[in-house]
């Protein structure tokens, strides 16, 4: 076996460092996610996934299905409808306070989430410049007064940000920390008026729809706005029918659906979402030390399927900020292109669900423990990811851009290459399959040697344009291994495998290709 080594000096990006415009631009053109119904002008902050999109997000689900259903004895799942009795939301609470505080703008007719709502101004005794933005990090509100300072010709002093303001008692409600501008003095985040955004008043973020042909309220039914209750309305349908014991868990993967006011940062909150949420069942009591548990045990599944320690970290909720089922908050963040964000969520939900649905159905929902011979409601902890967030936050933990030599051609000469380094679980394509010539007799060979590999992964044949132009296609969507098939290989059987990240090259017998293969990708 012959063996080439390439060198690469490689600038690693720092976790969050990475441009989004970057990862959505590439997003788009590889086919990984497109605006939806892009063709009619697209609709607000929904995304359709392409071919690599929908891999990669597929290979997210079945490595969480894996690590929580496959892999314990203790966690089985299920998959329930999206539409629920309109009841299930009023005992489960999402119908009395499930809201977000909105603000609208009298001028341009913008609504803003008021929570969201960020302003920043120029402190000292000359001119307050003034700027607002929702949903957007410190950095940017920063740059907009200070833009607005520089254009009016003054100089730029010390910026505060905070939140806006209304009056102390519902901001106390709301933010539960001081805060900088009065709403009255805050310019409209869209259309720069001041004085236009009305007071908040609180906005259900449940979608409605009507089942049946009648319009009317009695039809009304919800798109669920977490996957979580088909859960506890089925606890005793699955604890009956797996003879489960405390501690045990059901796990469900599926759409979810908010009205958010405020959309944005590419799919990171959209209205139409998936979520991965797993509701783990145990005796009251146990539930601090299940949930100090979930957080070490999430936190590490991310960082097996290669996200940078770096790149997370675990933010305990204030009181102020708690759904209201919940007894306690974990939040796993992730250092998205803009800031730092919420990724994933762990929550001691006590036993507020189950309660709740067994006071509303008249069903009680409770365990037989057979070694103390009592029923009791047993206590939840939940960790609930977002498919979505996932997604953008393997492609951009993994996007770097780096200098290699042209064409992994060993010249002296480099170029940038943009790599996805994802792990080999997450790769949308495991393996491609590169021709040198697309005349036979090689490509005959070449697409036998795909076939070959198709029984075990995800392969993409790929002979257009040339071979340095074809790694760096493979390189950009992340694909770990590539096999090339030369004239030489007609005559002794053998190829020529690459690795993304080293761009090391060796060559070996075509029989041996699976297992190495295999060997390589760990899969
Ligand atoms: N059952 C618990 C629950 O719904 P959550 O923190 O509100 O908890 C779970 O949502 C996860 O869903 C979040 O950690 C986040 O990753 C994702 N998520 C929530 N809202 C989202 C949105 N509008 N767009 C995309 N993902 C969202």
């Amino acid at each position: 076996m012959a063996t080439k080594s390439r060198s690469t000096s490689s600038e690693q990006a720092q976790p969050g460092t990475v441009d989004m415009d970057k990862i959505t631009s590439l997003a788009k053109r590889r086919g990984f996610v497109f605006q939806s119904s892009e063709i009619y002008g697209g609709l607000a902050s929904t995304w359709d996934y392409g071919p690599l999109g929908v891999l990669m997000k597929n290979n997210i689900k079945a490595a969480w299905w894996r690590a929580m259903v496959q892999d314990r004895d203790d966690i089985v799942g299920m998959d329930a409808a999206i539409l629920m009795h309109p009841d299930v939301w009023k005992a489960s609470g999402h119908l009395e306070v499930f809201h977000d505080p909105l603000v609208e703008c009298l001028n341009c007719q913008h609504r803003f989430r008021f929570d969201h709502l960020l302003v920043g101004q120029v402190v000292g005794d000359g001119p307050k410049f003034v700027a607002a933005i929702a949903g957007g990090s410190e950095d940017e509100v920063r740059k907009l007064v200070q833009a607005k300072a520089k254009k009016a010709g003054s100089n730029i002093g010390n910026v505060e940000i905070g939140p806006a303001r209304v009056d102390e008692s519902l901001d106390a409600h709301i933010h539960g920390h001081g805060s900088i501008g009065p709403l009255s003095a805050v310019p409209c985040p869209a259309c720069d008026t001041v004085g236009s955004l009305t007071k908040p008043r609180m906005f259900n973020l449940m979608f409605k729809t009507f089942m049946g042909p009648v319009e009317d309220s009695a039809a009304t039914v919800y798109l669920r706005p977490e996957t979580a209750q088909g859960i506890f309305v089925n606890f005793e349908n699955v604890q009956t029918t797996t003879r489960k014991k405390l501690p045990f868990g059901v796990a469900q993967i599926g759409k979810s659906f908010r009205n958010e006011i405020t959309t944005g940062n590419f799919v990171f909150r959209s209205r139409e979402f998936e979520v991965m949420e797993m509701e783990f069942f145990v005796k009251p009591g146990a539930d601090d030390e299940w949930y100090r548990h979930w957080v070490q045990a999430r936190l590490d599944w991310w960082t097996g399927l290669g996200i940078r320690p770096e790149s997370l970290r675990v933010r305990e909720h204030g009181k102020d900020e708690m759904s209201h089922y919940s007894k306690g908050t974990s939040d796993i963040e992730f250092k998205y292109a803009w800031d730092w964000g919420e990724l994933e969520g762990i929550a001691n939900r006590g036993n507020y669900d189950l309660t709740q649905h067994g006071e509303h159905s008249g069903k009680a929902l409770k365990y037989f423990d057979d070694e103390i011979q009592e029923s009791f409601v047993p206590y939840v902890v939940e960790p609930a990811a977002g498919v979505d967030r996932g997604f953008l936050a393997f492609l951009t933990d993994a996007y770097r851009e780096e200098m290699a030599p042209t064409g992994d051609s060993g010249q002296a000469k480099e170029e940038l290459r943009v790599v996805l380094r994802l792990h080999p679980a997450i790769a949308p394509i495991k393996v491609a399959v590169l021709p040198l010539s697309k005349k036979e007799p090689l490509a005959e060979r070449a697409k036998e040697v795909a076939a070959t590999l198709r029984k075990h992964w995800m392969v993409q044949y790929d002979d257009a344009q040339s071979i340095g132009r074809r790694y760096r296609r493979q390189d950009e969507i992340g694909t770990p291994l590539a096999v090339t098939i030369d004239f030489q290989s007609l005559e002794d059987q053998q190829v020529t495998i690459r690795d993304r990240d080293s761009m090391q090259q060796v060559r070996l017998p075509i029989e041996d290709l699976v297992p190495a293969v295999r060997d390589r990708l760990g899969l």
